[in-house]
């Protein structure tokens, strides 16, 4: 079965999108992550929501609305390092347990997740 149906289709990753920045937004740990984004989050939510249904092997929302992700490009305005990468995949698992992903296949995503996450690193120093 695709991640994405294993999910709950669309509106599981939805409610996963939504759990992950109410987190971010919430936890004072997250904060050093959560001051990257943009005061308003209503966009942010979107577009990760779009860009999982396909990332997930579901429908394809993001590539239709802005074409390849250029994922890396995109996240090159801010400092990532090991310390960033690391609260990103803590909040990520946070938000996948809280949401009742079964276990099995939280830990299939966190290494996928890690691997893009750490793509992303920008910074030398952690
Ligand atoms: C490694 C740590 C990461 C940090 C610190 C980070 C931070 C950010 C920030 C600050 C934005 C801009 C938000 C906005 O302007 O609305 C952003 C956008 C985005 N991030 Fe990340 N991110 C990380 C990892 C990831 C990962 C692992 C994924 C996917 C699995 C991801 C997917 C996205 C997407 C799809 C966008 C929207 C891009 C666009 O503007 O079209 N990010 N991220």
């Amino acid at each position: 079965m695709l991640p994405f149906d294993a999910l709950g289709g669309e509106p599981g990753v939805r409610a996963l999108v939504e759990r992950f920045y109410d987190l971010m937004t919430l936890e004072p740990g997250f904060a050093p992550l959560r001051e990257l984004h943009p005061s308003a989050l209503d966009g942010t939510r979107d577009k990760l929501y779009w860009y999982l249904c396909g990332w997930l092997g579901g429908p394809q929302h993001y590539v239709e609305r802005f074409g390849h992700p250029r994922l890396r490009a995109r996240h090159l305005p801010f400092s990532i390092g090991i310390r960033e990468r690391d609260l990103w995949l803590e909040c990520m698992r946070r938000a996948m347990q809280e949401t009742a992903v079964p276990a099995a296949l939280a830990t299939a995503l966190e290494g996928s997740f890690f691997e893009t996450a750490d793509w992303m690193r920008n910074r030398s120093e952690p």
